[in-house]
């Protein structure tokens, strides 16, 4: 069984603000678990995932590839030589795609990072999904279809809501991870997120990983707001 953990979205402009706020956990005994995204990466490069991983953290990658068979075998390849422990691609790009995602990551040792899809993103909704995606079936049905997908292509798990745990774990079973953005404080802003749920709840509801931005990067004393998470979420 894998163990609950909070994955600070470290969604930065660049190295300097990324190394500023990581800083503030260089005395901490728990080392966050970093999510590095696309904005930070395409700005700096793969060496800011050298120097984070440096520095003790896990990483997730989330770069989303999407893309033919055969491109994203060989980009995992490349990806899993920077050593981080876990990436993503988005689950539309078919079964196949994902199979060759999960062989372009394995070493010659055997082992790989954890890889995980995309079902539909949230900021897609419905409506848009039939009208521009030709897509008929519900979102929730959506979303477990190609989390069964991605458990037949050898997947570890989908990046989801927390909303959306329960369902994905009851239909792929529950060592299939769900890594859930979309958490915030009971008392906290919710900014420009729609389904959001506490890390108390997200826990209740059976997520494996938490993804939290803008609640830990934002806040007073971020510090103080990551151990909250840990708190709610991991007890
Ligand atoms: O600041 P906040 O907590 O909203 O950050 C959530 C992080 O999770 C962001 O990096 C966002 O891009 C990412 N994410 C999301 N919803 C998805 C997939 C990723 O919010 N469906």
């Amino acid at each position: 069984m894998m163990q609950r953990d909070v994955i600070i979205a470290c969604d930065f402009a660049s190295a300097e603000e990324t190394f500023r706020f990581l800083d503030l956990f260089v005395g901490e005994a728990r080392k966050p678990f970093l999510k590095i995204g696309m904005e930070l990466f395409y700005a700096e490069g793969p060496e800011i995932v050298r120097e984070i991983k440096r520095r003790g953290h896990r990483i997730f990658l989330d770069l989303k590839l999407h893309d033919i068979p055969n491109t994203v075998r060989k980009a995992m390849a490349v990806l899993s030589r920077l050593d981080v422990d876990m990436c993503n691609v988005h689950a539309a790009g078919t079964v196949e795609m994902m199979r060759a995602a999960r062989e372009g990551l394995t070493r010659a040792d055997g082992t790989r990072p954890l890889l995980i899809a995309v079902t539909q993103l949230t900021s897609t909704s419905e409506e848009r999904m039939r009208r521009e995606l030709l897509v008929d079936a519900s979102m929730n049905e959506t979303i477990v279809h190609y989390a069964r997908n991605a458990r037949e292509a050898g997947l570890d798990g989908v990046v989801c809501s927390p909303l959306e745990a329960g369902m994905v774990h009851e239909a792929c079973g529950a060592g299939f991870l769900t890594v859930t953005p979309g958490v915030r404080f009971a008392d906290g802003d919710v900014a420009d997120q729609v389904r959001v749920t506490t890390p108390a709840r997200a826990r209740e509801i059976g997520s494996d990983y938490i993804v939290v931005g803008r609640p830990v990067t934002q806040a007073a004393d971020p510090v103080a707001a990551y151990r909250r998470c840990v708190e709610e979420f991991c007890g």
